[in-house]
């Protein structure tokens, strides 16, 4: 359990967990929009607290320091108000995050085929750990490592196909479908 303990699920952060590529920035983005709420992408937050690119912390400090720098980062969001986040693919690998997510947040694996994942990535080269690897052989002994965390998320929503419009409608679906499963126990 985190420090404080959990928290009411109408006063939790939604928090987008799963695989880079998948589209957890452009629609969180969008979702916090819709919902009214404010919008955090950790990585963006990573490179300003460090004032350094993802790129350049992975390459002049290594990807442990990455780690501890994601893990204050998220901490620090996730203690404040409630927001839209959109986690970096391994921020939820991190015990205390992932504890954290579990009292403050409700988790939503946006999870996508691994082909369309790996054509999303191709188009930029921002992704360290992608960096002269075959994307799909790199994505899949991702999956066969992560799957198994971002399995324990709230929701998984199946964003494959479609337009990320599409894509925050069927996460704002399920959502309405936990808070009402939850409701009573927020009632208390
Ligand atoms: C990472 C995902 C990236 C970024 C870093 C490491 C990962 O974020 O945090 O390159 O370990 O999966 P996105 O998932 O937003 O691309």
């Amino acid at each position: 359990m985190s420090e404080g303990g959990p928290i009411p699920v109408h006063r939790r952060t939604i928090a987008l967990v799963g695989l880079m590529g998948v589209g957890k920035s452009t629609v969180g983005r969008r979702l916090a929009r819709r919902l009214g709420l404010p919008f955090a992408d950790g990585d963006i937050e990573i490179e300003a607290a460090a004032a350094m690119t993802v790129t350049d912390i992975f390459a002049e400090l290594g990807e442990s320091e990455f780690r501890a720098g994601e893990a204050r980062v998220m901490k620090r969001l996730l203690e404040g108000p409630r927001m839209v986040l959109a986690t970096g693919g391994g921020a939820i690998l991190n015990p205390d995050t992932r504890a954290l997510l579990k009292d403050r947040a409700v988790t939503v694996w946006m999870r996508a085929d691994l082909e369309t994942v790996a054509q999303r990535v191709q188009r930029r080269d921002t992704r360290p750990l992608l960096r002269g690897r075959d994307a799909l052989t790199a994505l899949k002994a991702m999956a066969d490592v992560r799957y198994p965390v971002y399995a324990t998320a709230d929701l998984t929503v199946d964003v494959t196909g479609g337009a990320h419009a599409q894509a925050v409608e069927a996460i704002v679906e399920a959502l309405e479908g936990h808070f009402a499963v939850q409701a009573p126990e927020v009632r208390t």
